[in-house]
């Protein structure tokens, strides 16, 4: 294994040696020794501990993976900004530092209370718990349609065929998108998490004019789905304009689709490596919602970055503005102090207060419907389905960084 370079870059404030980690967000080397991405969350507390601690790569920046530190940092916005206005230079709230901040696009993510709580209003609204649950006997259709696609084929790559596929038709349902654009839609999903900047920006051109044209159009003429439901929400007395709109679409696009697939696919590569979980689950369905909480908590998959808006003494260390903080949620979900036997997949844990979906004034808009497409989608595959396993001659690939991504999951299965 190549050795990492350890750049030299500190913390504006004097730093103790034991807080600074040798962690590489994006080429974890503690990932690429163990081949498992939550593993080597898992390891990084192990060798360095549980807290806040500095990392040097990636233009150095913070790092908390300690579960009561992250909950006491994700509802401290005042420190912990979520706004580009808040940077160094006007630079994006981004690991690494990136250029052409600006205004924030991604309201009500890129913004702080009190602004942050007048653009989620309208979000909270349409992704309300019954609003939600009203889309059930859709998605339950649709999941249905793919698994009886691939019953009788023996093999999967089951991002191509289910993981992919099925948050993405839901969402362009949601919003009222053809559905012959799903390919396209695909295509930008993919671009997006992009490591090549060409395509990253390609992807948010193509995204940002369909859902332009889709604006206009429901700004004639209203329709019954969520751009409509949107264009006559309120922002504190007036209705939002195009560049609203648009900032809505982006954000739901980008905070909504890789999560979700990531999680299903997660979910997916367990049950491969554990044919006796697939038994106990199959004979008793009940276990459906405790099987979700448990990928959920053991396989967390966004790590959203922050910047300190003022200096502050914080977990022991002194903060600078500026400076650029990971929240490593997923690796607070494996802290012993909080989930005994942290690594363990134990859908009978007692504690399911996980940070999947973060805390705080940006806990996720979504989860209610995360949760539903993840249970109608289990309950109609454990139906359907027999047990299925990894392919051994194709083992899943994996790609580190803010989003913990498998890209390819192979799977077989011996056909009814
Ligand atoms: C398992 C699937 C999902 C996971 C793990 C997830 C995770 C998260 C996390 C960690 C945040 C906080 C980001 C931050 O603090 O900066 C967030 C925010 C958000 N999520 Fe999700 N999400 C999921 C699915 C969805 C879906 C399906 C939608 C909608 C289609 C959605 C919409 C949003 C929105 C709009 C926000 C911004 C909330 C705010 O800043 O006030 N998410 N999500």
């Amino acid at each position: 294994m190549a050795p990492h370079a350890v750049l030299d870059l500190a913390p504006a404030a004097p730093l103790d040696a034991a807080r600074i980690a040798d962690y590489d967000v994006f080429g974890d080397r503690l990932f690429e020794e163990e081949g498992d991405l939550h593993l080597g969350l898992y390891r990084l507390g192990e060798e360095f501990g549980r807290g806040i601690f500095w990392t040097p790569h990636n233009g150095g920046h913070w790092l908390i993976n300690d579960y009561e530190l992250l909950f006491e940092a994700v509802r401290t916005p005042e420190i912990f900004s979520s706004n580009n206005r808040a940077a160094q230079n006007g630079a994006m709230v981004m690991i690494p530092p990136m250029e052409g901040g600006g205004e924030p696009r991604f309201a009500p993510q890129s913004l702080d209370p009190p602004e942050h709580g007048m653009y989620r209003m309208p979000l909270m609204k349409a992704f309300a718990p019954a609003r939600i649950l009203a889309m059930e006997a859709g998605i339950r259709a649709l999941a249905v349609q793919l698994i009886d696609e691939l019953k009788s084929r023996g093999r999967a790559e089951f991002l191509e065929a289910v993981a992919e596929p099925l948050p993405v038709t839901v969402f362009m349902n949601m919003m009222g998108m053809p559905l012959q654009r799903l390919a396209e839609f695909r295509s930008w999903m993919h671009n997006i998490a992009s490591s090549d900047d060409a395509k990253r920006a390609d992807a948010f051109l193509n995204i940002d004019r369909a859902m332009h044209e889709l604006i206009v159009a429901r700004q004639t003429r209203r329709e019954d789905d969520l751009i409509s439901h949107l264009l006559d929400s309120d922002i504190r007395g007036r209705q939002p304009d195009m560049i609203d709109m648009q900032s809505y679409c982006l954000l739901l696009f980008t905070a909504g689709l890789d999560t979700l697939v990531n999680t299903f696919t997660f979910g997916m590569y367990h049950l491969a490596r554990h044919p006796q979980l697939q038994d106990r689950i199959r004979a008793d369905r009940a276990l459906i919602p405790e099987f979700i909480e448990e990928v959920l908590r053991r396989y967390g998959v966004a790590m959203p970055p922050r910047v300190v808006a003022q200096d502050a003494e914080f977990g022991g260390v002194r903060l600078t503005k500026g400076e650029r903080v990971l929240l490593m949620l997923p690796a607070a979900n494996l802290d012993e102090a909080a989930f005994p036997g942290a690594l363990e997949f134990d859908v009978d844990r007692e504690n399911k207060t996980h940070i999947t979906f973060n805390s705080g004034p940006h806990r996720c808009v979504g989860s209610h419907l995360a949760r539903l497409e993840l249970r109608v989608f289990f309950e109609e595959w454990f139906e359907r389905m027999p047990n299925v396993r990894h392919d051994p001659a194709n083992p899943p690939t994996y790609r580190p960084g803010l989003n913990l991504t498998i890209c390819k999951l192979p799977l077989i299965w011996d056909p009814a």
